[in-house]
């Protein structure tokens, strides 16, 4: 295992006030937010949409690194460069996308336990081949009546040490992603409970089966209330609970935290991640940045509606949604973007007040 390579690419990744961009949308899921638009849900709209996202003029300056579908890895832009070389050349580190999924947990009604550990070994040597550096297994950890059950956790957090150590082993930097989802009516401190209990697990499992924490990433959920709880809360109070929930769960020896969005607005992300790095930057042993999906893409996928003619306003929104968030990460977010912070978290971004970001 090549030690000093992963603690590099994880630095690297977490750099500079930069974050990730996921572009690793499964195909069914990518298929379902282009069915939203009207987009034709082949494999070459697919490839045309993540062509004209990696060529987004600038998206450098913000994303460090940027994470691939297996179908998105084997593509080409149109004069036949791969996707992943074609990152590589502006300065973005290729990662990849390894779980096959959540599937129901036997026996455990309403709970998810990840697949794709059978043959990951080889399909990490491939990946690797084709230019990837890291990659990311996302477990998802639903609230309900009754759950999250241990076994549920802990077969969670077992399957997502075996894959970061199987990344290490092929030397690619394990992005560790178990996802407490927003779905219900919880309150903060139920999300918190869990998020903690997620976490420790996570770490338990991580250390029985040898990674090495200062060569991964850890991509959690911010601590939030459930979608229809009706007690909303401020940003601050998600920053302060989920600067909290890390500093109890956290080692320091991991270098970067960057969150996913989980269905929260572009705006909304933004703002939460910002009110941590105000409240706390400087003062905390990791890194605190982005690994977004929606919160990036969702405003320029609106705009795009698989129309050549809308590329350029598409990678315009999706350029300004990543400088949004190197600016959260720097605390330096425009308080021109920030709004009512208790507003629903499905609040909408709209393209037409982008503010100007250096
Ligand atoms: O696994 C999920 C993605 O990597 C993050 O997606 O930001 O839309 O939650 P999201």
């Amino acid at each position: 295992m090549n030690t000093q390579r992963l603690i590099d690419t994880a630095r690297e990744l977490v750099a500079d006030d930069k974050g990730l961009l996921a572009m690793d949308e499964s195909n069914p899921t990518c298929n379902e937010r282009f069915a939203q638009f009207g987009i034709s849900q082949t494999e070459e709209a697919r490839r045309a949409y993540r062509q004209w996202i990696v060529t987004t003029p600038g998206l450098a300056d913000s994303i460090s690194g940027a994470i691939l579908y297996d179908e998105t890895l084997r593509q080409h832009k149109d004069d036949g460069t791969p996707f992943a070389k074609a990152l590589l050349d502006v300065g973005i580190i290729p990662g990849i996308k390894v779980d096959l999924g959540a599937k129901d947990l036997a026996t455990h009604a309403g709970e998810k336990i990840t697949e794709g550990l059978d043959g990951l070994r080889g399909r990490l040597a491939e990946y690797g081949d084709m230019g990837a550096r890291f990659a990311k297994w996302r477990a998802v950890i639903a609230i309900g009546e009754g759950f999250p059950s241990r076994s549920c956790l802990e077969a969670n957090a077992h399957a997502l040490a075996r894959y970061a150590a199987l990344c290490q082993e092929a030397g690619l930097v394990p992005i560790v992603e178990p996802e407490v989802l927003m779905t219900g009516d919880h309150p903060l401190e139920r999300c918190l409970k869990v998020t903690e209990e997620t976490l420790r697990n996570v770490f338990i499992q991580l250390n029985c089966q040898r990674v090495m924490l200062e060569g991964m990433l850890l991509k959690p959920n911010m601590v939030v209330p459930g979608l229809t709880c009706l007690e909303q809360k401020t940003a601050d109070d998600v920053a302060d609970t989920t600067v909290k929930c890390l500093l109890r769960n956290v080692p320091a020896a991991v270098p970067g935290v960057a969150f996913l969005s989980g269905g929260q607005s572009g705006e909304l992300a933004s703002e939460r991640l910002n009110a941590m790095n105000v409240r706390f930057r400087g003062r905390l042993p990791w890194a605190l940045t982005f690994s977004f999906a929606r919160a990036i893409q969702q405003p320029a996928l609106e705009i795009w509606r698989g129309q050549e003619a809308n590329v350029s306003l598409a990678q315009h929104a999706l350029s300004y949604r990543a400088k949004c968030n190197r600016m959260a990460r720097r605390g330096e977010y425009p308080a021109a973007m920030q709004g009512n912070s208790t507003e629903s978290a499905s609040r909408s971004d709209s393209s037409s007040n982008l503010v100007t970001i250096k």
